[in-house]
């Protein structure tokens, strides 16, 4: 099975619990564009939802595939929000997330849903967050040396994201993201709280105890991982 087949197979799966008449938040990358590729099939036979997307692709490919995009100017509830992540901690279900650009929005849209789950392949589980890859961090454009210097005085290497043609990245507020690479981090809660009381951050990457599953695809089929202590 390809890396994509593990995709495929934990989109379709997470797809199967979207129920009729609800709001779904729909997540950003690509294990994310294979749950809304699911989710327009089951819309084609009928299955009657609106959905809150994370990012102007996803609203594009809901759009295209003829799903009902909502706002939060109508709904302020979701039923149950998808996503992927770049890092899922096995034990709390800790997330890294935002190496699409997306987290802003996604967190938005986690924090409104009345279940967050989370669908990856088996390489996105660690035992520390920090361990795979940078914690995205979008700041605003103004001043955004000054908000660097503060996430390096907290021990981070700091990478400003580019584009492929090397111009700064934008995310779809008009922001930039700083990759922050942090040391293995032992709580990413207080790190999240740490980050976000710099003004120049606008949010970041760390998805603490948003999760309430994780199905996480591997060569022996899907797994559900629940975060310990989770009511
Ligand atoms: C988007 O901003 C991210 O948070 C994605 O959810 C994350 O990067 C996972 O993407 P993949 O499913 O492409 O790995």
């Amino acid at each position: 099975m390809t890396r994509d087949d593990l995709k495929r197979e934990v989109a379709a799966r997470a797809a199967a619990l979207v129920e009729d008449g609800t709001v779904v938040g729909l997540g950003t990358g690509s294990t994310a564009t294979f749950f809304i590729e699911c989710l327009i099939a089951r819309a084609t036979a009928g299955l009657n939802i609106a959905c809150i997307p994370t990012s102007e692709r996803s609203a594009e490919q809901a759009r295209a595939g003829g799903l009902t995009v909502v706002t939060f100017a109508t709904h302020q509830t979701i039923d149950i929000a998808v996503d992927g992540a770049d890092e899922i901690k096995r034990d709390t279900l800790d997330l890294t997330k935002g190496l699409g650009g997306a987290l802003l929005r996604e967190k938005m849209v986690a924090s409104a849903a009345r279940r967050f789950i989370v669908i990856a392949d088996e390489a996105k589980l660690v035992d520390w967050l920090g361990s795979l890859c940078p914690i995205p961090v979008e700041v605003t454009c103004f001043g955004w040396e000054l908000t660097q210097a503060r996430l390096r005085d907290q021990g981070a290497e700091i990478t400003r994201r580019q584009t492929a043609a090397g111009a700064p990245y934008l995310t779809d507020g008009g922001n930039f993201i700083l990759d922050a690479r942090f040391p293995p981090i032992a709580d990413a809660a207080t790190l999240n709280r740490t980050l976000r009381a710099f003004p120049g951050v606008v949010e970041t990457g760390l998805f603490p105890a948003m999760a309430e599953m994780a199905l996480v695809a591997g060569a022996n089929g899907v797994a559900t991982y629940r975060p310990s202590g989770f009511p």
